[in-house]
């Protein structure tokens, strides 16, 4: 039987944190051994938002590659490109323009949550309002059957299906339907206990040193009823513990008891935590520094995903733009 076929993206906003590798990267290390995959950095997407400073996409390009190959993406066995070295993506993203209605693009949930939540940047742009149009062509133009993507994305995944009926309900069968590979995992929660993110500056860095890691978890904040050492603790209440179940699996349950019968300390706890993290990050730590030790490498890699990304994206294209009538 033919591998399914599967594709995902990701915004290039710099350093990938623990809670992106748990979130997306993994999953994508696990697909990868099953499915033929096609994984991209979505460029294109992030001057959606960014467009008003472009100064660090170099930079944050290169991080992001380094990090999804150190995190365990495999050339090998996936292909890894960048999003903007496809013009097939932006081609094909002008011609679902044609067809999409505005209103599907206004309704879009996700539309006016980023305007909300990012009010210093004016996103009132046609760019913008597109960015699902753009995503529908990255999934259709390789006529993916499965999209691994966390909750947020499914009204994104809904209009890709949605552009797929318009298009062939106009002009005949060219894309197939895709679905959505839905990666759950527990929101892993930043130092500050509020969601792991980029903005709130309340991260674990997969480039963090063993130092910096110790430190962080040092800085942690726990249960607050927990004032003194025999005050029992409420581990579901507590990002230590929240971390303690994902990274430390083994523990967790004796890692809980200890808590609720007051049998260890918030600083034991940490260290044990800091402890399992580095032990996690050290082979993303040595993946890094050979990616980062051969800096032509990586450019390499990402010349050759693209290439490989072409034999699927150029024939697709044409079918889509035959089907359209503007090909002799
Ligand atoms: N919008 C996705 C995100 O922010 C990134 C993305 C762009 C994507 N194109 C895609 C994800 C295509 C899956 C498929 O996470
Ligand atoms: Fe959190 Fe651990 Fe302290 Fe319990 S002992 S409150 S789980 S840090």
């Amino acid at each position: 039987m033919k591998k399914k076929r599967v594709l995902s993206g990701i915004q290039p906003s710099g350093k990938l944190h623990l809670g992106n590798l748990i979130g997306a990267v993994e999953n994508w290390v696990r697909l990868q051994e099953k499915y033929e995959c096609y994984f991209f950095i979505a460029d294109l997407h992030a001057l959606t938002s960014g467009y008003a400073d472009t100064k660090e996409f170099r930079n944050n390009l290169h991080d992001v590659t380094v990090n999804l190959l150190s995190s365990g993406l495999d050339p090998e066995k996936a292909v890894i490109f960048r999003q903007s070295d496809l013009p097939e993506h932006s081609e094909l993203h002008l011609l679902f323009s044609m067809i999409t209605p505005i209103s599907w693009l206004e309704r879009v949930p996700t539309y006016k949550d980023k305007i909300n939540e990012l009010k210093d940047r004016d996103l009132y742009t046609y760019g913008f309002l597109g960015y699902p149009v753009l995503q529908a062509a990255d999934i259709l133009i390789y006529k993916a059957d499965l999209v691994p993507v966390g909750r947020d994305q499914l009204p994104h995944l809904e209009l890709t299906r949605e552009i797929a009926r318009r298009f062939n309900h106009f002009y005949g069968p060219v894309f197939p339907e895709p679905k959505e590979d839905l990666t759950e995992v527990p929101v892993l929660p930043g130092l500050d206990g509020r969601k792991m993110s980029k903005t709130y500056g309340n991260t674990i860095d997969l480039c963090d040193s063993a130092e910096t890691v110790d430190k962080k978890v040092g800085q942690m904040v726990t249960d607050p009823a927990r004032v003194k050492k025999d005050d029992p603790g409420h581990p579901d209440v507590c990002p230590v513990y929240a971390y303690h179940k994902i990274f430390n699996k083994d523990r967790v349950s004796q890692v809980a008891r200890d808590c609720s019968g007051a049998k260890i300390g918030c600083v034991q706890c940490k260290k044990e935590l800091a402890k399992v993290l580095n032990d996690y990050l050290v082979p993303i730590r040595k993946r890094r520094k050979e990616f980062i030790d051969k800096p032509g490498h990586i450019q390499k890699i990402l010349e050759d995903g693209a290439e490989r990304a072409k034999k699927i994206a150029r024939p697709t294209l044409a079918q889509a733009k035959k089907a359209m009538g503007i090909t002799y």
